[in-house]
């Protein structure tokens, strides 16, 4: 008799973030803008943010989260780096090629995917796909962004919510019932809804804020409930949902569509804003090195972006050293 063989999956096996060092609370940003630090909390739960300073590229933030996640690994073996970003250092070429160039890693196969906010969930499902097709065994995982430079100066409803990040994971070939694995993706899109969220070539951001939010809690709340029920979990035995920053009422509002209380819910959008395809990389690095994030928890990574875009997938938490903090010992000290 033959024992049947586990199938090929992606195993998360390494993790990092980084922070730009220049905190701005609302106090600061409220100056010469029509809002108040009480306004921002109170609708979005954001205090503070971290804006990169003008000199520091996408490539630099993904270059430093990326160095900690394989770092993490003792490994710098990579066959393929994606990049989920939305602020490419150009037009062309992708911004991918230049981080792997960064980190030594010339004649890797890089490339940017572009899903905005559900960038990171995208990139993981697409690296998964590397994986489970034999092109890569070790693919490393990044989502980088400097949304504050989208709004303009004078947007009181877009400047206080967008700020600038990176995280990275680096996933390896390994099996579907190993710690780490990931579990089936759900991805979807509707660009019927695109002028919700949109920055026109050469413009500024614009938002249609209400209806956003809106969307963005029935969309995350049905793909965490989809992502889930392929896992064959159900939602009580979710023991961390790490959602896309966004607005910390809207993590709430998921949160009693789906009975998930606070204390299993991942946050950390008081001090980071909205990331973009940053945030669930960085939620992810500050919940593993606060210890949040435990060995054998039940998680759901979900997202809801531009476009508009959403996507899930879970896994069980593998045995990881606790990640470095991203606002800890930043490697981006150009300020
Ligand atoms: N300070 C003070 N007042 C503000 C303000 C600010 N920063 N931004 C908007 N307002 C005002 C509006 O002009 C409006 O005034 P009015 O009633 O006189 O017209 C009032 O506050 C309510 O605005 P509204 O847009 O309905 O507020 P809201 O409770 O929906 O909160 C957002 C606004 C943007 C915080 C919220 O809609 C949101 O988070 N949407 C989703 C955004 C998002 O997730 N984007 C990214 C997706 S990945």
């Amino acid at each position: 008799m033959t024992t049947p063989q586990a199938s090929q999956a992606a195993v998360l096996c390494g993790l990092g973030a980084v922070l730009p060092p220049r905190v701005v609370r609302n106090d600061e940003l409220c100056a010469g803008l029509d809002t108040t630090d009480e306004w921002i909390r109170s609708r979005t739960g954001i205090r503070e943010r971290r804006i990169a300073a003008a000199e520091v590229s996408t490539a630099d933030l993904a270059v430093a989260a990326a160095a900690r996640a394989l770092e993490s690994t003792g490994s710098t073996d990579v066959d393929a780096v994606v990049l989920a970003t939305t602020t490419p250092d150009h037009l062309m070429p992708a911004t991918a090629p230049s981080v792997a160039a960064l980190l030594g890693l010339t004649g890797t196969a890089a490339f940017d995917v572009a899903a905005v906010c559900t960038g990171f969930v995208y990139a993981l499902a697409t690296a998964a796909g590397l994986i489970t097709t034999r092109t890569a065994r070790t693919v490393l995982v990044v989502g980088a962004d400097r949304m504050s430079q989208l709004p303009a100066a004078d947007d009181r409803t877009t400047r206080p919510l967008f700020a600038d990040g990176a995280g990275a994971v680096v996933l390896r070939s390994g099996t579907a019932t190993e710690p780490g694995a990931l579990g089936p993706m759900v991805l979807g899109s509707d660009g019927a809804h695109r002028d919700l969220l949109v920055v026109p070539h050469g413009g500024h951001m614009q938002m249609q804020g209400p209806d956003l939010f809106r969307h963005a809690v029935d969309r995350m709340s049905a793909v965490t409930r989809q992502a889930v029920q392929l896992a064959r979990w159900r939602l009580a035995d979710v023991d961390r949902i790490v959602p896309h920053q966004a607005n910390a009422r809207i993590t709430a509002a998921v949160g009693r569509h789906l009975a998930i209380d606070a204390d299993r819910r991942v946050q950390n959008i008081e001090y980071v804003g909205n990331t973009g395809a940053a945030s669930i990389p960085l939620a992810l690095a500050q919940a593993s090195a606060d210890g949040t994030l435990q060995r054998g928890h039940r998680v759901c990574l979900t997202a809801f972006g531009a476009g508009l875009t959403w996507g899930a997938t879970t896994l069980t938490w593998p045995d990881l050293k606790p990640a470095a903090h991203p606002a800890h010992d930043t490697p981006m000290e150009r300020t």
